[in-house]
Protein backbone atom coordinates (compact mmCIF):
# COMPACT_ATOMS: atom_id res chain seq x y z
CA UNK A 1 0.00 0.00 0.00
CA UNK A 2 0.92 3.75 -0.46
CA UNK A 3 0.03 6.48 1.47
CA UNK A 4 0.47 9.88 0.45
CA UNK A 5 0.36 12.65 3.21
CA UNK A 6 0.11 16.62 2.38
CA UNK A 7 -0.41 19.50 5.18
CA UNK A 8 -2.12 21.64 3.52
CA UNK A 9 -3.21 25.99 5.05
CA UNK A 10 -1.28 27.80 7.46
CA UNK A 11 1.27 25.42 9.47
CA UNK A 12 1.77 25.15 12.83
CA UNK A 13 3.68 23.14 15.31
CA UNK A 14 3.04 20.11 15.63
CA UNK A 15 3.00 19.31 11.67
CA UNK A 16 6.51 17.33 11.44
CA UNK A 17 5.57 15.21 14.37
CA UNK A 18 2.41 13.50 12.53
CA UNK A 19 4.18 13.28 10.01
CA UNK A 20 6.91 11.23 11.65
CA UNK A 21 4.75 8.96 13.45
CA UNK A 22 2.60 8.26 10.61
CA UNK A 23 5.69 7.18 8.69
CA UNK A 24 6.50 5.22 11.57
CA UNK A 25 3.72 3.66 11.45
CA UNK A 26 2.37 2.66 7.74
CA UNK A 27 6.72 1.07 8.15
CA UNK A 28 5.33 -0.94 11.06
CA UNK A 29 2.40 -1.88 8.30
CA UNK A 30 4.89 -2.49 5.41
CA UNK A 31 3.02 0.35 3.92
CA UNK A 32 5.01 2.62 1.81
CA UNK A 33 4.80 6.65 2.30
CA UNK A 34 5.00 9.46 -0.20
CA UNK A 35 4.75 13.31 0.83
CA UNK A 36 2.91 15.16 -1.11
CA UNK A 37 4.56 18.81 -1.37
CA UNK A 38 2.79 21.97 -0.42
CA UNK A 39 -0.54 21.17 0.11
CA UNK A 40 -3.28 20.36 -2.38
CA UNK A 41 -1.03 22.17 -5.32
CA UNK A 42 1.37 19.01 -4.30
CA UNK A 43 -1.33 17.15 -6.20
CA UNK A 44 -2.24 19.23 -9.00
CA UNK A 45 0.77 19.55 -10.34
CA UNK A 46 2.47 16.38 -8.67
CA UNK A 47 5.55 17.26 -6.18
CA UNK A 48 5.95 14.69 -4.52
CA UNK A 49 9.38 13.08 -2.54
CA UNK A 50 9.50 9.65 -1.02
CA UNK A 51 9.23 9.54 2.86
CA UNK A 52 11.28 7.02 5.36
CA UNK A 53 11.53 6.81 9.08
CA UNK A 54 15.27 6.73 8.90
CA UNK A 55 14.81 10.44 7.01
CA UNK A 56 11.98 12.00 9.53
CA UNK A 57 12.84 10.10 12.62
CA UNK A 58 14.44 13.27 14.24
CA UNK A 59 11.74 15.92 13.09
CA UNK A 60 9.07 15.68 16.13
CA UNK A 61 10.60 18.95 17.64
CA UNK A 62 11.07 21.21 14.76
CA UNK A 63 7.80 23.89 14.00
CA UNK A 64 6.29 24.60 10.64
CA UNK A 65 6.31 21.38 7.99
CA UNK A 66 9.09 19.63 5.93
CA UNK A 67 6.55 19.07 3.60
CA UNK A 68 5.82 23.06 3.13
CA UNK A 69 1.87 24.05 2.99
CA UNK A 70 0.04 26.51 0.64
CA UNK A 71 -3.40 27.42 1.21
CA UNK A 72 -4.19 26.02 -2.37
CA UNK A 73 -8.06 24.42 -2.66
CA UNK A 74 -8.73 22.57 -6.29
CA UNK A 75 -12.03 23.52 -6.38
CA UNK A 76 -10.63 27.26 -7.27
CA UNK A 77 -8.63 25.79 -10.10
CA UNK A 78 -10.19 24.60 -13.62
CA UNK A 79 -10.07 20.88 -13.52
CA UNK A 80 -8.18 21.23 -9.84
CA UNK A 81 -10.36 18.56 -8.58
CA UNK A 82 -10.11 16.06 -11.72
CA UNK A 83 -6.25 17.15 -11.21
CA UNK A 84 -6.14 15.59 -8.02
CA UNK A 85 -7.68 12.12 -8.68
CA UNK A 86 -5.60 11.68 -11.67
CA UNK A 87 -2.27 12.08 -10.35
CA UNK A 88 -3.32 10.36 -6.90
CA UNK A 89 -4.10 7.38 -9.56
CA UNK A 90 -0.92 8.09 -11.63
CA UNK A 91 1.52 8.32 -8.15
CA UNK A 92 0.52 5.31 -7.25
CA UNK A 93 -1.66 6.48 -4.41
CA UNK A 94 -4.43 4.07 -2.54
CA UNK A 95 -4.85 6.35 0.35
CA UNK A 96 -4.64 9.87 1.15
CA UNK A 97 -3.81 11.58 5.17
CA UNK A 98 -4.89 14.93 4.58
CA UNK A 99 -3.24 17.00 8.00
CA UNK A 100 -4.95 20.73 7.83
CA UNK A 101 -7.57 22.83 9.13
CA UNK A 102 -11.42 23.41 8.32
CA UNK A 103 -10.23 24.25 4.58
CA UNK A 104 -8.07 21.32 3.82
CA UNK A 105 -10.06 18.76 5.31
CA UNK A 106 -13.07 20.53 3.77
CA UNK A 107 -11.46 19.86 0.42
CA UNK A 108 -11.17 16.47 1.33
CA UNK A 109 -14.27 15.73 2.52
CA UNK A 110 -15.30 16.89 -0.98
CA UNK A 111 -13.20 14.90 -2.58
CA UNK A 112 -13.74 11.58 -1.01
CA UNK A 113 -17.29 11.74 -2.53
CA UNK A 114 -15.25 11.72 -5.91
CA UNK A 115 -13.70 8.86 -5.00
CA UNK A 116 -10.32 9.69 -2.80
CA UNK A 117 -9.90 7.59 0.08
CA UNK A 118 -8.60 10.33 2.62
CA UNK A 119 -8.01 10.66 6.54
CA UNK A 120 -8.14 13.58 8.13
CA UNK A 121 -5.79 15.32 10.62
CA UNK A 122 -6.64 18.33 12.54
CA UNK A 123 -4.12 20.95 12.60
CA UNK A 124 -4.66 24.75 13.55
CA UNK A 125 -3.08 26.93 16.21
CA UNK A 126 -7.06 28.73 16.55
CA UNK A 127 -8.34 25.06 17.71
CA UNK A 128 -11.95 25.77 15.79
CA UNK A 129 -12.20 22.41 14.45
CA UNK A 130 -15.51 20.70 15.51
CA UNK A 131 -15.35 17.28 16.94
CA UNK A 132 -12.56 16.93 18.95
CA UNK A 133 -11.62 18.39 22.42
CA UNK A 134 -8.40 19.64 20.59
CA UNK A 135 -6.39 20.53 17.36
CA UNK A 136 -2.23 20.25 17.56
CA UNK A 137 -0.86 23.90 17.54
CA UNK A 138 -2.55 24.87 19.86
CA UNK A 139 -1.31 24.73 23.09
CA UNK A 140 2.44 25.47 21.58
CA UNK A 141 0.63 29.04 20.27
CA UNK A 142 -1.00 29.25 23.49
CA UNK A 143 2.24 28.46 25.45
CA UNK A 144 4.24 31.05 23.06
CA UNK A 145 1.47 33.97 23.51
CA UNK A 146 1.52 33.43 27.07
CA UNK A 147 5.52 33.91 27.37
CA UNK A 148 5.18 37.25 24.93
CA UNK A 149 1.99 38.40 27.63
CA UNK A 150 4.35 38.01 30.75
CA UNK A 151 7.00 39.79 28.65
CA UNK A 152 4.48 42.66 28.45
CA UNK A 153 3.13 42.66 31.74
CA UNK A 154 6.79 43.51 33.07
CA UNK A 155 7.60 46.23 30.93
CA UNK A 156 4.01 47.62 31.44
CA UNK A 157 4.29 47.65 35.30
CA UNK A 158 7.75 49.48 34.96
CA UNK A 159 6.44 51.98 33.18
CA UNK A 160 2.63 52.12 34.46
CA UNK A 161 1.25 52.02 31.18
CA UNK A 162 -1.65 50.23 29.64
CA UNK A 163 -0.20 47.15 27.10
CA UNK A 164 -2.58 46.03 24.55
CA UNK A 165 -1.62 42.77 22.86
CA UNK A 166 -3.30 41.78 19.56
CA UNK A 167 -3.60 37.36 19.15
CA UNK A 168 -4.30 35.40 15.72
CA UNK A 169 -6.83 32.98 15.85
CA UNK A 170 -9.32 33.78 13.36
CA UNK A 171 -13.08 33.98 14.21
CA UNK A 172 -12.80 31.77 17.27
CA UNK A 173 -10.73 33.55 21.26
CA UNK A 174 -9.84 30.13 22.02
CA UNK A 175 -5.70 31.42 21.67
CA UNK A 176 -6.93 35.10 23.46
CA UNK A 177 -8.87 33.28 26.53
CA UNK A 178 -6.07 30.49 26.86
CA UNK A 179 -3.26 32.82 26.59
CA UNK A 180 -4.92 35.42 28.60
CA UNK A 181 -5.70 32.90 31.41
CA UNK A 182 -2.15 31.34 31.33
CA UNK A 183 -0.56 35.11 32.04
CA UNK A 184 -3.31 36.59 34.09
CA UNK A 185 -4.22 39.51 31.55
CA UNK A 186 -6.47 42.00 33.09
CA UNK A 187 -9.06 41.80 30.28
CA UNK A 188 -9.25 39.47 27.63
CA UNK A 189 -11.43 40.31 24.65
CA UNK A 190 -13.13 37.41 22.20
CA UNK A 191 -14.79 37.32 19.17
CA UNK A 192 -17.74 35.27 20.57
CA UNK A 193 -18.21 38.24 22.67
CA UNK A 194 -18.51 41.58 21.16
CA UNK A 195 -17.17 44.54 23.51
CA UNK A 196 -17.89 48.08 23.69
CA UNK A 197 -15.01 50.85 23.95
CA UNK A 198 -16.79 52.47 26.46
CA UNK A 199 -16.79 49.94 28.80
CA UNK A 200 -12.83 48.96 28.42
CA UNK A 201 -12.41 52.67 28.90
CA UNK A 202 -14.45 52.54 31.99
CA UNK A 203 -12.47 49.20 33.16
CA UNK A 204 -9.02 51.22 32.46
CA UNK A 205 -10.05 54.05 34.64
CA UNK A 206 -11.93 51.87 37.12
CA UNK A 207 -8.18 50.04 37.24
CA UNK A 208 -6.47 53.29 37.71
CA UNK A 209 -8.84 54.64 40.86
CA UNK A 210 -8.31 51.65 42.55
CA UNK A 211 -4.19 52.53 41.89
CA UNK A 212 -3.33 49.94 39.75
CA UNK A 213 -1.72 51.92 36.99
CA UNK A 214 -0.35 48.87 34.47
CA UNK A 215 -3.35 47.00 32.58
CA UNK A 216 -2.59 43.78 30.40
CA UNK A 217 -5.41 43.62 27.79
CA UNK A 218 -5.12 40.74 25.33
CA UNK A 219 -7.72 41.11 22.02
CA UNK A 220 -8.55 38.53 19.99
CA UNK A 221 -7.64 39.59 15.74
CA UNK A 222 -11.05 38.43 15.16
CA UNK A 223 -12.70 40.58 18.31
CA UNK A 224 -15.45 42.92 17.01
CA UNK A 225 -17.48 46.13 18.52
CA UNK A 226 -20.90 45.81 19.53
CA UNK A 227 -21.40 48.66 17.30
CA UNK A 228 -19.73 47.39 14.00
CA UNK A 229 -20.20 44.02 14.24
CA UNK A 230 -17.55 43.10 12.08
CA UNK A 231 -13.75 41.77 12.39
CA UNK A 232 -11.17 44.73 11.27
CA UNK A 233 -8.96 43.65 8.48
CA UNK A 234 -5.31 44.44 7.69
CA UNK A 235 -5.97 43.31 3.66
CA UNK A 236 -9.32 42.84 1.94
CA UNK A 237 -7.80 40.31 -0.86
CA UNK A 238 -9.15 36.86 -0.42
CA UNK A 239 -7.06 33.51 -0.14
CA UNK A 240 -8.82 30.61 -2.00
CA UNK A 241 -10.84 29.69 0.81
CA UNK A 242 -11.87 33.30 1.01
CA UNK A 243 -10.27 34.63 3.61
CA UNK A 244 -9.32 38.12 3.90
CA UNK A 245 -6.14 38.72 6.92
CA UNK A 246 -7.65 39.79 10.22
CA UNK A 247 -5.40 42.74 12.25
CA UNK A 248 -5.69 45.82 13.61
CA UNK A 249 -8.27 45.80 16.48
CA UNK A 250 -5.07 45.88 18.60
CA UNK A 251 -3.81 49.25 17.59
CA UNK A 252 -7.61 50.46 17.35
CA UNK A 253 -8.15 49.84 20.77
CA UNK A 254 -4.95 51.05 21.80
CA UNK A 255 -5.41 54.15 20.50
CA UNK A 256 -8.52 54.84 21.61
CA UNK A 257 -7.90 54.33 25.38
CA UNK A 258 -5.19 56.54 25.24
CA UNK A 259 -7.19 59.26 23.56
CA UNK A 260 -9.95 58.58 25.94
CA UNK A 261 -7.72 57.72 29.21
CA UNK A 262 -4.65 60.26 28.60
CA UNK A 263 -2.41 56.29 29.96
CA UNK A 264 -0.19 55.74 28.49
CA UNK A 265 -0.97 52.57 25.75
CA UNK A 266 1.53 50.29 23.54
CA UNK A 267 0.28 47.97 21.59
CA UNK A 268 1.46 44.66 20.31
CA UNK A 269 0.41 42.41 17.07
CA UNK A 270 2.03 38.87 18.59
CA UNK A 271 0.94 37.68 14.85
CA UNK A 272 2.86 34.63 13.35
CA UNK A 273 5.24 34.59 16.43
CA UNK A 274 3.33 32.38 18.18
CA UNK A 275 2.57 29.64 15.09
CA UNK A 276 6.04 29.40 14.48
CA UNK A 277 8.83 27.37 16.77
CA UNK A 278 8.83 24.57 18.52
CA UNK A 279 5.75 22.35 19.46
CA UNK A 280 5.38 21.88 23.14
CA UNK A 281 5.73 18.66 24.98
CA UNK A 282 1.18 18.24 24.88
CA UNK A 283 1.36 19.23 21.09
CA UNK A 284 4.39 16.82 20.24
CA UNK A 285 2.17 14.00 21.90
CA UNK A 286 -1.15 14.73 20.70
CA UNK A 287 0.15 15.25 16.90
CA UNK A 288 2.40 11.51 17.39
CA UNK A 289 -1.05 10.21 18.68
CA UNK A 290 -2.93 11.27 15.62
CA UNK A 291 0.04 10.24 13.04
CA UNK A 292 -0.10 6.77 14.15
CA UNK A 293 -4.27 6.65 14.28
CA UNK A 294 -4.67 8.30 10.98
CA UNK A 295 -2.31 5.28 9.48
CA UNK A 296 -4.64 2.62 11.44
CA UNK A 297 -7.98 4.31 10.30
CA UNK A 298 -5.94 3.93 6.30
CA UNK A 299 -5.53 0.38 7.55
CA UNK A 300 -9.06 -0.09 8.36
CA UNK A 301 -10.08 1.58 5.56
CA UNK A 302 -11.75 3.68 7.59
CA UNK A 303 -12.21 6.68 5.20
CA UNK A 304 -13.37 10.10 5.50
CA UNK A 305 -12.63 10.14 8.40
CA UNK A 306 -10.56 12.44 10.73
CA UNK A 307 -8.71 11.39 14.23
CA UNK A 308 -10.17 13.18 17.37
CA UNK A 309 -9.15 13.80 20.54
CA UNK A 310 -12.22 13.22 22.77
CA UNK A 311 -11.81 13.05 26.59
CA UNK A 312 -8.20 11.33 26.88
CA UNK A 313 -9.02 8.91 23.58
CA UNK A 314 -8.04 9.71 19.82
CA UNK A 315 -10.90 8.46 17.96
CA UNK A 316 -12.63 8.70 14.40
CA UNK A 317 -15.50 11.09 13.57
CA UNK A 318 -16.81 11.88 10.01
CA UNK A 319 -14.31 14.77 8.26
CA UNK A 320 -17.62 16.21 6.86
CA UNK A 321 -18.85 16.72 10.90
CA UNK A 322 -15.32 18.13 11.88
CA UNK A 323 -15.76 21.30 9.02
CA UNK A 324 -19.35 21.56 9.45
CA UNK A 325 -19.54 24.27 12.47
CA UNK A 326 -16.79 26.41 13.29
CA UNK A 327 -15.90 25.31 16.98
CA UNK A 328 -15.85 28.70 19.14
CA UNK A 329 -15.51 29.66 22.87
CA UNK A 330 -17.78 27.99 24.58
CA UNK A 331 -19.79 29.92 27.42
CA UNK A 332 -18.17 28.20 30.36
CA UNK A 333 -14.64 29.06 29.29
CA UNK A 334 -15.96 32.73 28.51
CA UNK A 335 -17.44 32.90 31.80
CA UNK A 336 -14.47 32.02 33.21
CA UNK A 337 -12.67 34.89 31.60
CA UNK A 338 -15.06 37.16 32.59
CA UNK A 339 -14.89 35.80 36.21
CA UNK A 340 -11.02 36.47 36.28
CA UNK A 341 -10.65 40.00 34.89
CA UNK A 342 -10.03 42.72 37.54
O1 LIG B 1 -5.70 29.87 10.72
C1 LIG B 1 -4.46 30.05 11.28
C2 LIG B 1 -4.05 31.48 11.23
O2 LIG B 1 -2.80 31.59 11.88
C3 LIG B 1 -5.05 32.48 11.82
O3 LIG B 1 -4.98 32.54 13.21
C4 LIG B 1 -4.64 33.75 11.12
O4 LIG B 1 -5.70 34.65 11.01
C5 LIG B 1 -4.21 33.28 9.77
O5 LIG B 1 -3.88 31.91 9.89
C6 LIG B 1 -3.02 34.00 9.19
O6 LIG B 1 -2.81 33.53 7.91
P1 LIG B 1 -1.51 33.82 7.05
O7 LIG B 1 -0.41 32.96 7.60
O8 LIG B 1 -1.90 33.42 5.68
O9 LIG B 1 -1.18 35.27 7.22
Amino acid sequence: MNVGILTGGGDCAGLNAVIRAAVKRAEEYGFKVTGIRYGWSGLMKPDTVPLTFKQVSNIHFLGGTILKTSRTNPFKHPDGPKLVLENVKSLGLDALIAVGGDDTLGVAAKLFKMGLNVVGVPKTMDNDISSTDYTFGFDSAVNEAMHALDSLRTTGESHDRVMVAEVMGRYAGWVAAYAGIASGANLILVPEEPFDVEDVVAFVRGRRERGEKATLIVVAEGAKLKNFPKAFVEEGKVDEFGHVKLGGIGQFLAEEIEKRTGCEVRHAALGHTIRGGQPTAFDRVLSTRFGVKAVDLVKEGKYAMMVALKGTKIVPVPIEEAVSKMKTVDQELYDIVKALSY
